[in-house]
């Protein structure tokens, strides 16, 4: 069986029995593929992991608690033979041989009939590497190859860009806190595919810089016009890019919808007949606090957390916060563009009921080389913004969640 290569199909297996023995580790690994095809998938074993268990209380797969027996093989299209019991497993096989059964084998790939492949999927694309005969069966080789093309076709280094199929109209697309590790994998594909970047100044600014030199990055914070006309300017923008046919993706730093504007540029867009991808981002209001350290939530310590927005003073008019009502919550807050209000904001929370023991920190230029934590309590923080010179961007963090993780001030 060695000596030929093995031949590569896809199987379709929707509605189709596959036998699974042994509720193991390799089950674990291999069950949610098999579901995912459609599969009319039995297990036969005594016992099975947790994960496994779960995937039969869900009515995932039908489980028979007992150890293999001659015949369940025999209405079987495919099978997986994964069970600790070597005797078990060489009888199992020998009855998908007389039923001609493709079988897997965990314990013995080379009396195996079927091997699994290193698989991965990227937008419609499943990518399946095999070894070309049994001499050369090396896992940790075959995923190597699996990671490199799936990654390659993710970030748009594989395809040449004429090949691609490139979604239509804007995309707004959450960029992540800062690092560029942090946008997800379809915003950075959406990039590889762009050729106009409209970008902010927060946000993985680092990405930018790996952009192919035809592509146009128009920096959003240096759009013309007056403070109150910027953002009619970028939606103009973006909506004149589009128009012209080309690719437009709007980078936007954490998540689009998180004090963003994101949805003001979608309504603008749907107006002018746009077609508009929204890709969420991992919102700094989180992220950041968790890279300095801080867990918005804590078992016994917060079991809330409120995201609010700073950037006008809880006296102003305009303020839609109900800081009052905020001070007399026991959670966390986690409040975004507040560096400059932060005194009043304290000084609001303390009046209405929050101790001015609580803690306080300040996470300035979170998840980047220039991250920065600061902390303080209610009572001191106007002053520690100052005598630190924090700076935005920056998000605060109010509550006793600052003090649950190792840390120190920076
Ligand atoms: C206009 S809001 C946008 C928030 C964004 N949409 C999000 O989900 O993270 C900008 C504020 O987010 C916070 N922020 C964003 N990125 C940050 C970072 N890397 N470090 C600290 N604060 C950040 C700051 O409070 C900043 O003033």
């Amino acid at each position: 069986m060695a000596e030929h290569p093995a031949y590569p199909v896809g199987l379709r297996l929707t509605g189709r029995r596959v036998v699974v023995l042994g509720g193991g580790q390799v089950a674990q690994r291999r069950l949610p593929a098999l579901i995912a095809a459609g599969a009319d998938v039995r297990l036969v074993s005594p016992d099975a992991t947790p994960s496994v268990e779960a995937m039969a209380d869900a009515g995932e797969i039908t489980w028979e608690r007992r150890p293999y027996a001659e015949g369940d093989l025999a209405d079987a299209w495919y099978a997986l033979i994964a069970t600790s019991d070597t005797e078990a497993n060489t009888a199992a096989s020998a009855e998908a041989e007389r039923h001609r059964v493709w079988c897997v084998r965990s314990d013995d790939a080379d009396r195996a009939t079927a091997w699994t492949p290193a698989t991965g999927h990227s937008e419609g694309v499943t990518v399946a590497v095999l070894t070309t005969d049994a001499r050369h069966r090396d896992p940790r080789h075959t995923a190597a190859i699996r990671d490199a093309v799936v990654e390659g076709l993710r970030d748009g280094t594989l395809v040449a860009p004429h090949r691609r199929t490139r979604t239509p109209g804007v995309a707004l697309v959450g960029g992540g806190p800062g690092d560029p590790d942090l946008i997800t994998v379809r915003g950075r594909r959406l990039l590889a595919e762009a050729d106009v970047v409209i970008a902010d100044r927060l946000g993985p600014r680092d990405l930018l810089a790996e952009l192919p030199p035809h592509v146009e990055v128009i920096d959003a914070a240096k759009i013309p016009y007056g403070r109150f006309m910027a953002q009619e300017a970028i939606n103009n923008a973006l909506i004149e890019h589009a128009k012209q046919g080309k690719a437009v993706v709007r980078l936007k730093g954490g998540d689009p919808f998180v004090f963003g504007r994101g949805m003001e540029e979608a309504q603008a867009l749907a107006e002018a007949g746009i077609p508009c991808t929204v890709v969420p981002g991992i919102s700094s209001s989180i992220s950041v606090p968790g890279a300095a350290g801080i867990p918005v939530t804590h078992r016994g310590v917060a079991h809330e957390f409120t995201v609010v927005s700073g950037h006008v003073a809880p006296d102003d008019e305009r303020s839609l916060v109900d800081w009052p009502s905020l001070a007399k919550l026991t959670g966390t807050l986690v409040i975004l563009m507040g560096v400059d209000k932060i005194g009043r904001i304290a000084e609001t929370l303390v009046a209405h009921g929050r101790s001015p023991e609580t803690p306080v920190a300040l996470v300035q230029e979170g998840t980047t080389a220039a991250q920065r934590r600061v902390d303080a309590t209610l009572a001191t923080v106007a002053e520690t913004v100052v005598a630190r010179e924090v700076r935005p961007p920056a998000v605060i963090v109010v509550g006793e969640v600052v003090g649950v993780g190792p840390h120190g001030t920076a």
